[in-house]
């Protein structure tokens, strides 16, 4: 038996275990969790390519795209000096390294690149990828529990809030059910009504029907709070599978899991050992950070803000120059990114502002 399946079996002697709390055991249990597990244990997970892979494995057209965009917000900013750019669960660092690498000029002198992600296999990678601008001093690696100084910049981050534990649940058309494991396996049980309930309830385009759901994240607010109070002046943006809260409930979303570039909704298998996500609501986190003093919170498809923030014409002129094959990758990476089956439609990017209008 693993350590986990250990807690879990100590667990349910007390009762179901909400599948909320399976999930943040299974992702960040201090030594058995799939995102805190040990550095020697790297090769067996995700990042590798053995579970799933992210915008970040397919090429650097993505922190390219972002280097352009931030220096729009430096100018908007008046050019400060340092632009600080945060990236909480930044994992191995690919994205600091691609803007740090695409940044030019004056912009490039003053940004400031700091990874925040104690997921320690992902962190000593991300020692790697930064290494040179770990040297130079344009990147630093900070602790989650370090409090920063507000700054201007932005915040940055890619597949974060997927990966904070969410609570599924569902309508049966007549009472609200919550997911749990039991001694038995999975299972739909009846839930007091509380905040998620109201929430989703209010979110339902045209009333409830039977199937509804999708799910919770306790822990939003707590971490928006906590990104907003860092930010003095200048952009959050965040890229994430999600929708808005009315269409996740239409259509009754759930957990899933990734294990072996296989996707399944098996959340309470193989604990610690494969990935568990839950697509984000774009509706309520942007009226959290609306919340936490921010404004103009918009999202759009991962496509269109490639179209609207990418400087396609310039890639264009510059692909020509290079050799047949390193111009076919580009090519790829930015169908990847906007084809709507690929990531184009499937992912958004949520925009908001601090310290300054829209
Ligand atoms: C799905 S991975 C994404 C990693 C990276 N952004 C990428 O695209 O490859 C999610 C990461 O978020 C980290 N994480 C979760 N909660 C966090 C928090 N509150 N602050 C910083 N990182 C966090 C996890 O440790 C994990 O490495």
């Amino acid at each position: 038996m693993t350590v986990l399946e250990g807690i879990i079996q100590d667990r349910l002697k007390g009762g179901p275990v909400p599948a909320a709390e399976v999930m943040a055991l299974a992702l960040y249990h201090p030594e058995a969790g799939y995102y805190r597990r040990p550095v020697g244990d790297v090769g067996l997970w995700g990042f590798q390519g053995a579970d799933y892979y992210t915008a970040l494995d397919l090429g650097p057209l993505l922190g390219e795209a972002l280097a352009v965009r931030l220096e729009q917000v430096w100018q908007q900013l008046d050019r400060p000096d340092p632009f600080v750019v945060l990236e909480p669960g930044a994992g191995r660092g690919w994205l600091g390294r691609d803007l740090l690498q695409a940044a030019q000029g004056d912009f490039a002198q003053a940004l400031r690149y700091l990874h925040r992600d104690d997921n320690p296999a992902a962190a000593a990678m991300a020692a790697e990828a930064l290494a040179p601008h770990l040297a130079s001093g344009r990147a630093e690696l900070v602790a989650e529990s370090r409090i920063l100084e507000p700054f201007k910049g932005a915040i940055l981050s890619n597949e974060l809030f997927d990966a904070l534990p969410a609570q599924p649940w569902r309508w049966d058309g007549e009472q609200w059910l919550y997911e749990a494991l039991g001694p038995d396996g999975p299972a739909w049980l009846p839930g007091e009504p509380g905040e998620a309930t109201a929430w989703f309830t209010a979110q339902a385009e045209g009333g409830l029907e039977t199937g509804d759901g999708a799910p919770w994240c306790p822990g939003l607010p707590g971490l928006v709070r906590n990104l907003a109070g860092s930010l003095k002046a200048g952009l959050f943006l965040t890229i994430d599978y999600g929708e808005t809260a009315a269409r996740l409930l239409d259509k009754g979303a759930d957990l899933r899991r990734y294990k072996g570039h296989e996707v399944d909704g098996k959340w309470w298998e193989d604990l610690g050992q494969a990935d568990l996500t839950a697509d984000v609501d774009f509706t309520r986190l942007g009226l959290l950070l609306e919340g936490a003093g921010l404004t103009g919170a918009t999202h759009l498809s991962l496509s269109r803000w490639i179209r609207a923030h990418a400087p396609l014409a310039r890639w264009e002129g510059e692909w020509q120059a290079l050799e047949t094959v390193a111009r076919l990758k580009r090519m790829e990476n930015l169908l990847q990114l906007t084809l709507p089956t690929m990531m184009g439609e499937r992912f958004r990017v949520l925009e908001a502002w601090a310290g300054y209008g829209a």
